[in-house]
């Protein structure tokens, strides 16, 4: 069954040209592009679907959510809109909820939480663990992400759970509770922070992660000067995540390597951070993402429509650059910008993961925000029930 996708105002393909084709339309079939060009030019397909003058662009890729959790804090969100600041600490009161949540529960959560997702355009995404912390809990979490998202990250060196102490905790972490969620998990992450882990901590975790086969993403420099950059940067991290303070040698170093930094605009609204500093890391040539951050805590949103119009009204970015940012980017920070099963662009040979916008221009994401645009949305093919 092969469809044509014709009528296309406008086309963010995000291939290596980086142009919004006019007049284009595109052939999907088996979950993958199988040819873009002219509409003119369009070969015969099994079904023809005329989007009448609406924009067409890859589904956003959210490389940055925690959506195995129990519980709710809104209660703590209120506090700190009314002047409290956020600390690390907050998290015990989500581990208490999710020990007590079955993983059913767990699933259902998450389960509802990506479906929010996808109806607004997301084709893909990762979560973690992070609300378990101990080996039982962590591991119901890492099969519950599983069981719901795309990337799975082990999180457990989120903080030491109360009543632990450091050193046995971190030895838990790098030993068996590592081994025991190996089967679900594709990334390690720890919390850089004051609160949460220290730099060599940090360190530590992610060794033992990358000795046993992970992949290394970093939440650093969220609420300090914490270090968790720069050690992202000099153990060459898929990602960085937050970035919200950076000093010069924070830009620097990310220049001068490979490592992504995952912006998360919705966080930093919603803990009153300043926002990271999207336009100088762009400008200094680092690779910049865009994700939702989606937790009980800091970023209680699934939205990334939302995220790319803050980028764009608040960070300095273009529409275009936010696009990028918040699909080929976040794919870059998983590792799945490239080859066969690449996401985060439209290219002949790719997924066909994309989304057809209620409006004639990527433009209208910032131009009209908060306005539900998406309008359809496939992923891998198939057209998703909204
Ligand atoms: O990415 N920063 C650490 N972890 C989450 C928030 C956790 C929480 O407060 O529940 C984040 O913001």
């Amino acid at each position: 069954m092969t469809e044509l996708i014709t009528g296309i105002g406008e086309l963010t393909t995000h291939d290596d040209s980086g142009e919004r084709r006019h007049d284009a339309a595109l052939v999907i079939g088996a979950g993958r592009i199988l040819w873009i060009g002219r509409a003119a030019k369009a070969p015969a397909a099994d079904k023809r679907t005329d989007v009448d003058g609406r924009a067409v662009l890859p589904g956003w890729v959210d490389p940055h959510t925690h959506l195995v959790f129990g519980g709710d804090r809104s209660a703590e969100f209120e506090a700190r809109m009314n002047g409290q600041a956020y600390a690390a600490g907050g998290i015990t009161t989500t581990v208490d909820a999710t020990r007590a949540a079955t993983e059913d529960q767990l699933v259902a959560t998450a389960r509802r939480l990506r479906h929010e997702a996808e109806e607004q355009g997301t084709t893909f995404l990762e979560t973690k663990t992070g609300y378990g912390l101990d080996v039982a809990s962590e591991t119901r979490s890492a099969r519950a992400a599983a069981r719901v998202a795309d990337v799975v990250t082990f999180l457990g060196a989120h903080i030491v759970p109360v009543g632990l102490d450091r050193r046995d905790y971190l030895d838990l972490v790098t030993g068996p509770m590592l081994a025991a969620v190996r089967p679900y998990v594709q990334f390690i992450d720890a919390f850089c922070e004051r609160g949460a882990f220290d730099v060599e901590e940090t360190r530590e975790v992610l060794l033992a992660g990358r000795a046993a086969g992970l992949g290394v993403r970093v939440h650093g420099n969220q609420l300090g000067f914490s270090g968790g950059v720069q050690l992202a940067a000099e153990l060459g991290a898929a990602s960085v995540d937050h970035c919200n303070y950076l000093e010069p040698a924070d830009i620097d170093a990310l220049a001068a390597g490979t490592t992504v930094a995952t912006l998360l605009p919705a966080c930093d609204l919603s803990t009153r951070q300043p926002f990271a500093p999207a336009r100088q890391l762009l400008d200094a040539g680092v690779t910049i993402a865009l994700a939702t951050n989606c937790n009980p805590g800091t970023s209680y949103t699934t939205s990334m429509p939302f995220c790319v119009a803050t980028a764009v009204l608040q960070m300095g970015l273009t529409v275009s650059e936010a696009v990028w940012a918040a699909t080929r980017g976040a794919a870059r920070s998983l590792g799945r910008d490239q080859g066969a099963d690449a996401i985060g662009s439209l290219q002949v040979g790719g997924r066909a993961d994309l989304q057809v916008l209620n409006a004639p221009s990527i433009s209208h994401l910032a131009y009209r925000p908060g306005v539900p645009l998406t309008g359809a949305v496939w992923r891998t093919g198939v057209r998703v029930e909204r």
